[in-house]
């Protein structure tokens, strides 16, 4: 049977998704999936922490409207924990363009449209999850 090494992953729920009341939605679908929520909260982000999180799109045309947009309202950071927990919440999260890639069933498919305002982001490595979590989460590093 694949089981797969235990991970850490950090998890945002976007302005969006707060402004639409699918914190619980969200976290409900994390919970049925299995996986454990070790640290939460909500949270406005400044500038300079959206730049830091962000900092490998710096110079992409679509950087500005990503920061305006992430720091536009309260967004949700959680560190999630279980088995292939980074793949796994990528997996219910659905791919970044919701309407092209994420697969139906997927959070983003499900209950989105846009590829700026998708509801939720997720780490995309080991050594993303280790940075992420290091930065919103100081006291779990
Ligand atoms: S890339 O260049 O392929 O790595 O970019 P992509 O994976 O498509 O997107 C990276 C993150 O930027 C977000 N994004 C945006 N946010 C707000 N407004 C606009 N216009 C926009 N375009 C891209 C996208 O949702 C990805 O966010 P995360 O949180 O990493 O999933």
């Amino acid at each position: 049977m694949l089981s797969g090494v235990t991970e850490r992953t950090l998890i945002l729920i976007k302005p969006d998704g707060v402004k639409r009341r699918y914190i619980g939605e969200i976290l409900g679908r994390i919970e049925r999936k299995g996986l454990d929520i070790v640290a939460l909260k909500l949270e406005t982000v400044t500038r300079e922490l959206a730049g830091t999180h962000y900092a490998e799109h710096e110079g992409k045309p679509f950087f500005p409207d990503l920061l305006e947009f992430i720091t536009s309202g309260p967004v949700v950071a959680a560190v999630l924990e279980g088995p292939r927990a980074i793949a796994a919440f990528r997996q219910i999260a659905g791919g970044t363009d919701p309407v092209e890639k994420a697969v139906p069933g997927s959070i983003r498919a499900d209950l989105a449209l846009d590829g700026g305002q998708n509801l939720v982001h997720g780490s995309d490595s080991v050594e993303s999850a280790d940075r992420e979590i290091a930065l919103w989460f100081p006291e779990l590093a």
